[in-house]
């Protein structure tokens, strides 16, 4: 199917000629005014002004199924979500209370709440019901403009339930109907199971789950929570070092309520990406900036103020990353415990009003540099010529309203994979309730 977008008032690219984007590279967009995109079944054949699109049109003739007016409206590229951990059984609104009622974090997960009790209904739950409901989530990042989603395991916490959580995320990733992409990442290190020792579970990690995960090719990525009664910079040299020796590339929890040496730990073993960094100190931002200066491929700062929001800790320090030349990226950490949301929007409005980020920073950062991050850069993320067609089209005037009109979606189709989904539709309730 061939679909040409016309007469939107603003097409977004992101088509960064160096990546990921940077400093004051970071806001550099790139707006065509009056633009145009055309659509060849899964990828995008062509962006660009009124004039250019003329003559594509006369020199090329391509056949055109769906004329799309996009007058008065913003195209843009799909958001990449590189941080969540949507697969995942029952819920914890119990716990969302306690905490309003004033108990921590902390407290909760202390007196067998939080991961632990996620992990419970995991490992009660068979393979086909967390599909079922990790498929639903999946339609609600969808509904929200999300197009890639990243996915970690870490909530079954023995070698059976691990690998059940990842076989659920190959599954979706081979097959969902919307045709989302899914990127499994294997986070066995999410927290230390209360059947075995810290020292067990690290053993079982990297002598058996590390090389079944790779052999089997379960994952992409490998994830560990670095925090204080959880996972030390030790331990993630372990575990990374032995991740990667099997092809798993890390990418890191640090940094979210102590600053316990996790930067050095990560990059130390080549993190792609450092994620949380609620307490991040000064220190920790110079040394990732000098790694970067170094590095041929650049580590990027995941920061995901949903979890800041929903838990009232601090915001990551995004102004001081982006001053220092690190390329930041925001996810939303979707999870029952710390951010239950799926819409990046929502990330996108705490981005401006608590972190300082401009509309131009932000967007890069739900775009090209969350694809960078998952090494995905070369087919999504933008919208250029032989990229994925994976689009936005927001009935909006200008890109800076979506986080000026804050709350409210204002999405009016998702292309993904050059498919079309209209989601902005009333439509009345018929007999069978549909
Ligand atoms: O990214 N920080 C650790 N893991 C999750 C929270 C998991 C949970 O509470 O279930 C996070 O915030
Ligand atoms: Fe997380």
């Amino acid at each position: 199917m061939n679909i040409i977008i016309r007469n939107a008032s603003q097409v977004v690219t992101c088509s960064g000629r160096s990546l990921p984007m940077a400093g004051k590279a970071q806001s550099e967009i790139g707006v065509i005014l009056n633009g145009s995109v055309i659509i060849s079944g899964e990828k995008i054949a062509f962006a660009g002004s009124e004039s250019e699109l003329m003559a594509f049109l006369s020199e090329e003739k391509p056949e055109i199924d769906i004329e799309y007016d996009a007058e008065n409206k913003v195209v843009m590229p799909g958001f990449v979500d590189s941080h969540t951990h949507f697969v995942f059984a029952g819920s914890r609104e119990d716990e969302y209370e306690m905490r309003l009622a004033g108990k921590s974090y902390k407290e909760i997960a202390d007196s067998g709440g939080g991961i632990w009790s996620t992990v419970m209904q995991v490992r009660n739950s068979s393979e086909e019901e967390l599909a079922v409901a990790s498929l639903r989530r999946l339609e609600k990042f969808f509904q929200y403009g999300t197009t890639t989603v990243e996915g970690k395991s870490g909530y079954g916490l023995d070698a059976g339930n691990e690998l059940k959580m990842l076989r659920v995320l190959n599954l979706l990733s081979q097959e969902n109907p919307l045709g989302m992409d899914i990127v499994p990442t294997f986070l066995g290190a999410h927290s230390v199971p209360k059947e075995i020792s810290k020292a067990d579970y690290i053993e079982l990690i990297c002598r058996d789950l590390i090389p079944e995960v790779a052999g089997g090719n379960l994952a992409r990525y490998i994830d560990i929570f670095i925090e204080e009664g959880y996972f030390d910079a030790e331990d993630a040299g372990r575990i990374l070092g032995k991740g990667r020796e099997y092809g798993l590339k890390p990418r890191t929890h640090i940094d979210q309520f102590n600053s316990i040496g996790g930067t050095k730990a990560s990059l130390t073993h080549g993190a792609v990406s450092l994620d949380h960094l609620e307490v991040m100190a000064d220190s920790d931002i110079g040394l990732l900036r000098s790694h970067n200066e170094k590095a041929e491929r650049k580590t990027t700062a995941g920061l995901l103020p949903g979890v800041s929001y929903f838990l009232g800790i601090p915001y990551a320090p995004a102004r001081k990353l982006i001053d220092a030349g690190v390329p930041v990226l925001i996810a939303t950490d979707f999870n029952p415990g710390s951010s239950m949301s799926e819409n990046m929007q929502m990330m996108m409005s705490l981005a401006s009003t608590q972190m300082k980020m401009s509309a131009e920073e932000i967007i890069t950062s739900v775009t090209i540099n969350p694809a960078y991050s998952l090494g995905l850069e070369d087919r999504i993320g933008s919208i250029e010529p032989g990229k994925q067609a994976d689009i936005l089209v927001f009935d909006i005037p200008s890109y800076k309203y979506i986080i000026y009109n804050f709350g409210v979606n204002n999405l009016e189709c998702v292309i993904k994979k050059g498919r079309p989904f209209r989601i902005s539709e009333f439509a009345p309730l018929t007999n069978s309730g549909t």
